[in-house]
C-alpha cells in the first residue's frame, strides 16, 4: 500500500495535539504541510497563553490551554506533553472522552495501562515514539497499542506517523530500548556529525564543506543499509581497501573505544527512560 494510500485514513478526521512543544509542533507542522490534516479539522494546545496565541499565528489552527475543549470531539488526541505531566493532562480529559476516540501518547516512559486508567473507560490508546526527523519527513517512530487499540486503531496511527517517515510496531516492553535508540538517536548522530565536519577543518577543508561532506555522507551510508538491507559491517568492508587509508581510520575508532562508547550511551537512555515517567 502507498504511502499517500495509507495516509487517506486520516482524511476529513479532526485531530487534538495537547501539548504542541518541541515533538507536537514538529508532528503538528509536518501533517498540516503535507496537507494530510486540514487547519480546520485540527486543534493544539500548551501551557501557556502567549505560546497559544503565537502558535496559532504560525500553525494557523486554533490553539488554547483546555485540553478538554480541544480534546472534545477529535478523532484523534495526540498527547504531546513531557512525560511527568502525562497522567495530569489524561485525567482531566476522563469523562470527556469516549471510545470512538483514538488517544495516541508520544511521551517517553509512560506506559498505556497508565494513560488508560487516568482516562477510566475502555478508552483506545497507543503509545508511540517518534523522533525529530519527522520534520523533514525522515522520522522513525515506533508505535505499540494499548488494551483496548485494535488493529484499525493501529493503522491509523501508523497512517499517521508514516506521512512523517517510517513506522515500525513493537510490543510495548520495547519502547523504553527504541526511546533509548531512535528517539535520543539523532542527538548522538548531531555528534558524530559534528565530529567528523570538525576533522574536515582539522585536514584543511572549509567548514561549510565538510559540514556537507559528513552529512551526506551520514545519509547515504544510512540510505544504503536501509535500500540493500546488507549488514553494516559487509558494507564497512566493502569500503576498507587492504592497506589503504580507511582501515587507518577504523583502528583510531576502535582505540577510541567509538562501538563500546554508542552502545553504553542507548543503554543509559534506554534505563533512563523506564524512570522518566515518575521522576520529579
Ligand atoms: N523532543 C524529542 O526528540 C522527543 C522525541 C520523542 C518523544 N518525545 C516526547 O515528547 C514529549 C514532549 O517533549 P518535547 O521535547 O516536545 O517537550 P516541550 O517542547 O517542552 O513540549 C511540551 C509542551 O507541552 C506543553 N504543556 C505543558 N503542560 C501542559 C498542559 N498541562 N496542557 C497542555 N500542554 C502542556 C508545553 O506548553 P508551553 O510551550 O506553553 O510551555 C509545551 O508546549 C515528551 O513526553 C517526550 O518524551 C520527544
Amino acid at each position: 500500500m502507498s504511502k499517500r494510500t495509507v495516509a487517506n485514513g486520516l482524511s476529513g478526521r479532526t485531530v487534538a495535539v495537547l501539548g504542541a512543544g518541541k515533538m507536537g509542533g514538529i508532528l503538528l507542522q509536518a501533517l498540516l504541510k503535507n496537507g494530510l490534516l486540514s487547519p480546520k479539522h485540527t486543534r493544539a494546545t500548551v501551557a501557556h497563553e502567549d505560546r497559544a496565541k503565537a502558535l496559532s499565528r504560525k500553525f494557523g489552527v486554533t490553539v488554547g490551554t483546555d485540553n478538554v475543549k480541544a480534546a472534545e470531539g477529535a478523532d484523534i488526541i495526540l498527547i504531546g506533553v513531557k512525560p511527568q505531566v502525562v497522567e495530569e493532562v489524561a485525567s482531566q480529559l476522563r469523562g470527556h472522552v469516549t471510545p470512538k476516540q483514538l488517544v495516541i501518547s508520544v511521551a517517553a516512559s509512560v506506559p498505556n495501562s497508565l494513560i488508560e486508567k487516568a482516562l477510566g473507560a475502555e478508552i483506545p490508546v497507543i503509545r508511540a515514539m517518534p523522533n525529530t526527523p519527522c520534520f523533514v519527513g525522515c522520522g522513525m517512530t515506533a508505535i505499540a497499542r494499548g488494551a483496548h487499540a485494535t488493529g484499525k486503531h493501529v493503522e491509523l496511527a501508523a497512517a499517521m506517523f508514516n506521512v512523517v517517515g517510517r513506522t515500525v510496531v513493537v510490543d510495548e516492553k520495547h519502547m523504553d530500548a527504541v526511546t533509548g535508540l531512535s528517539a535520543s538517536g539523532p542527538a548522538y548522530i548531531y555528534i558524530i556529525l559534528e565530529s567528523l565536519a570538525e576533522a574536515g577543518v582539522k585536514v584543511g577543508l572549509p567548514r561549510d564543506i565538510a559540514t556537507l561532506l559528513a552529512a551526506q555522507t551520514t545519509m547515504g551510508a544510512a540510505r544504503v543499509v536501509l535500500d540493500t538491507g546488507d549488514h553494516p559491517a559487509l558494507l564497512k568492508d566493502s569500503v576498507t581497501t587492504p592497506a589503504g587509508c580507511t582501515v587507518d581510520g577504523l583502528m583510531e575508532l576502535e582505540e577510541g573505544k567509538l562501538r563500546v562508547t554508542l552502545i553504553k550511551a542507548v543503554v543509559k537512555a534506554a534505563q533512563r527512560a523506564k524512570e522518566l515517567a515518575y521522576a520529579s
